[in-house]
């Protein structure tokens, strides 16, 4: 495989500092420089592999996306780039599938980042390969800013399939559609396989897109909020919803296989209440639960609220999703 010659990181550009101080905190006192507000290069010179390997292991929560950059050239005309871009890929792609994810984040460009693919394609092509946009097995990662930072790579060493972290399930239509986006999400990204959950406990359920998504998914869900759920949901055979605040819920000891939580409400009291209702969650059963940091630092606050959840359960994944705002997603486990 190539040299690496740095790392390419992407996170949400209100996050930026909070993801340089996670990266620096694992990685000690590296040079991290922004190329835009949410995309950050790292050079740790003869280390870029192990630091590679390190994010991928213990992936900062607010890393959405990462590529090891092969080759960088001048970002005049879409043959420049493509022509760099080419030299990274292998000359047999026979029946792969490879995706092009091409960020245009300079001014001084006069073309569009299609025009990239479009040229790459046809290399693929040429060299036996499929190109493929939804599920690649391979991606060319390429970002215009000062020059263009090019890598080939595995869609997993990427940390995301999407590219930059740019998760689209299709257009979002109102707050509905989108929370319900979130979850997916979050099931896709922190691994969550609810293929075996028949139980589903719902809090701050309303409007209900988690509610509509895990219904749809083939669970049983209570949904609980103080709110109003969706009128179509309410015809639904295998749902309960309980019109209530949830700190006075009152559920049946290991009833459930798992817990989603995206309610607004103080993050570390949501924790606690979390804690206090996982007796109905059967051992190994699942939590997901958005933090809200309410106008808190983020990392301290997601660390206060990890030592209160540990008392009940193991941490396994935490991401600022692409549908998260001020606020991120964890996934964790019942002891
Ligand atoms: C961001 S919305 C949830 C969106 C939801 N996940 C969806 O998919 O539509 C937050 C919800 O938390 C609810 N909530 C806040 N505090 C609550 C409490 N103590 N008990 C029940 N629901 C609460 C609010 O009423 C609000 O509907």
């Amino acid at each position: 495989m190539a040299k690496i010659l740095g790392l390419m990181l992407s996170c949400d550009p209100r996050f930026r500092q909070t993801l340089c101080e996670e990266v620096r905190t694992q990685q000690g006192n590296i040079q991290i420089s922004t190329v835009s507000p949410g995309v950050l290069e790292v050079d740790r010179l003869e280390g870029n592999a192990q630091l590679l390997t390190g994010l991928l292991e213990n992936t900062p929560l607010f890393l959405r996306h990462v590529f090891a950059i092969h080759k960088t050239s001048p970002i005049d005309s879409v043959s420049d780039v493509g022509a760099a871009a080419c030299a990274v890929m292998p000359d047999d792609l026979e029946g792969y599938k490879v995706g092009v994810q091409c960020r245009v984040l300079s001014e001084s460009v006069s073309y569009r980042a299609i025009e990239v693919k479009q040229y790459l394609d046809e290399s693929i092509q040429g060299r036996g390969g499929v190109p493929e946009t939804k599920e690649p097995q391979f991606v060319v990662s390429l970002v215009i800013a000062d020059k263009a930072y090019i890598g080939y790579s595995t869609p997993s060493a990427n940390l995301t399939r999407w590219s930059g972290g740019a998760v689209h399930y299709g257009a979002a239509k109102n707050s509905f559609s989108r929370a319900q986006h979130k979850l997916e999400e979050a099931l896709e990204v922190l691994e969550v396989d609810i293929s075996r959950c028949k139980t589903a406990l719902d809090l701050g359920a309303a409007p209900g897109g988690w509610t509509a998504l895990l219904l749809k998914r083939g669970l049983n869900v209570t949904a609980v909020d103080t709110g109003d759920l969706h009128p179509e949901l309410l015809k639904h055979r295998n749902l309960t919803y309980l019109r209530q605040n949830a700190f006075d819920l009152r559920l049946i000891r290991n009833s459930l296989d798992i817990i989603t939580c995206d309610m607004s409400w103080d993050p570390l009291r949501t924790a606690q209440l979390v804690v206090d209702l996982s007796r109905a969650l059967r051992t190994g059963g699942k939590l997901v639960l958005t933090v809200k940091f309410m106008g808190q630092s983020p990392l301290p606050t997601v660390r206060e609220c990890l030592s209160i959840l540990r008392s009940s359960f193991v941490f396994k994944r935490g991401r600022h999703l692409w549908h998260n705002r001020e606020e991120l997603t964890l996934y964790l486990e019942k002891l």
